[in-house]
């Protein structure tokens, strides 16, 4: 399966690498308009169309270890509290008590038999429904069974739990479709949160995100740190359907020198991803993740405001059951370089915003090995609905026909 995987890839690779010319037939992408990241109708679009209805990345399995963990997450400034009830199913909840809308838990994270308001003590069970009302007798008619906490869409992808603010959403594995079939591998691997890191950027979100879209700019901003190792050239990028897609690098035989190979590998991970490949997945529509078999990082965007960005970069590793992470020494400096990597990426963004509000030039020119910014764009006003997209800030979806269908 690796063989045959590696020899398909390899005449991709060969024919990215020798082409003159992007193939027959590519259209021409006109540039994308300003507007989509300076204009704050689009912005109010984003927010109530895209993030309010998407599923989101919330928690892992293993930051919610046993029963009665719970977590907090803000998912655009919704405060969600994910909770592990005693069936082991993980839940999530506004984090707003249904007396007065008082948090039930506070702080990031925990364990808690029971999940009691801190305003008047209201208590919620874990999978909260409400069991304790002090002064009970001052409510005459209330019924306790209708006033559980607000539940929150949750649904999991291998270990990933993801929220959904939209009650009617197709479900998880739907939306996630077809990255689910394509890497089974990776997501029935065990792995666990190593670190996680939270920075924040003064631009929006799509200027962040793009900047993993494509390899283009690897030459010119990572010469040191990404360039000496990747074949962007005979890169080689698959667009899917629901916005999602991927772009696998070749890795120059015998540049990984990093001691990666020392780390332990993901369970089930096809060998060609340890030291041949570099993929980089984009999961629709505010996740980027380099899924190697060594442990990866997702790399998760929320917008705060049109020109304020946070961004999650949560490491995963292979699960290696009891005592300290393995070979953490070498984690360790894998974890630094690539936060010298990412400071090479953030240096361009705010500078970007500011010639965008300015209008400074015209559009986003997007070429053909950056065609993953346009499928993003395309599937973005897909969600919003196109007709809800002021007409000179649309972006049409030129590249169906270059998505791959399974
Ligand atoms: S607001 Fe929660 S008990 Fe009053
Ligand atoms: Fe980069």
């Amino acid at each position: 399966m690796d063989a045959e995987y590696l020899a398909r890839f390899r005449e991709r690779q060969a024919y990215e690498t020798d082409r003159a010319a992007p193939p027959p037939g590519f259209p021409t992408l006109p540039p994308l308009p300003l507007g989509r990241y300076t204009d704050p109708e689009f912005f109010e679009l984003e927010r109530d169309r895209l993030f309010r209805r998407s599923w989101l990345y919330a928690a892992h399995d293993s930051d919610l270890p046993e029963v009665g963990s719970y977590r907090l997450v803000d998912i655009l400034g919704a405060a969600i509290l994910l909770v592990r009830g005693t069936d082991g199913e993980v839940r999530a909840f506004f984090n707003a008590c249904r007396h007065r809308g008082a948090p039930v838990v506070s702080g990031g994270c925990g364990t808690a038999r029971m999940l009691v308001c801190q305003y008047h003590s209201w208590g919620y069970d874990l999978e909260g429904k409400l069991q304790r009302v002090p002064d009970e007798r001052d409510f005459p008619g209330l019924v306790k069974e209708d006033l559980g906490l607000p539940p929150v869409r949750c649904e999991r992808w291998g270990g990933w739990w993801f929220v959904n603010l939209d009650a009617d959403a197709v479900p998880l594995l739907e939306w996630l479709d077809p990255l689910p079939r394509l890497l089974d591998d990776i997501a029935s691997s065990p792995v666990r949160v190593i670190d996680t890191k939270t920075v924040e950027l003064g631009c929006n979100w799509k200027i962040l995100a793009e900047g993993f879209l494509e390899v283009y700019h690897a030459r010119t901003i990572h010469p040191t740190t990404v360039a000496p190792t990747l074949d962007t050239r005979g890169t080689v990028i698959s667009l899917f359907e629901h916005g999602h897609q991927n772009m696998l690098s070749p890795v120059k035989e015998g540049t990984r020198g990093d001691s990666r190979e020392t780390l332990r590998t993901l369970e089930h991970v096809p060998a060609v991803f340890r030291e041949m490949i570099q993929p980089a997945h984009g999961i629709f529509p505010n996740i980027i993740s380099p899924l190697d078999a060594r442990g990866f990082p997702f790399l998760v965007f929320w917008p705060l405001a049109i020109d304020r960005t946070r961004l999650d970069i949560i490491w995963f590793a292979a699960d290696w059951g009891d005592g300290e992470l393995p070979g953490k020494d070498v984690w360790q400096k894998r974890l630094d370089r690539f936060d010298v990597l990412m400071e090479e990426d953030y240096r361009n963004l705010v500078p970007i915003q500011r010639s965008m509000e300015f209008a400074a030039h015209g559009g986003q020119v997007v070429n053909y090995q950056e065609r993953r910014i346009w499928h993003v764009h395309a599937w973005i006003d897909k969600v919003i609905g196109a007709d809800r997209v002021p007409e000179h800030l649309r972006v049409p979806d030129l590249l169906a026909d270059w998505v791959e269908k399974f």
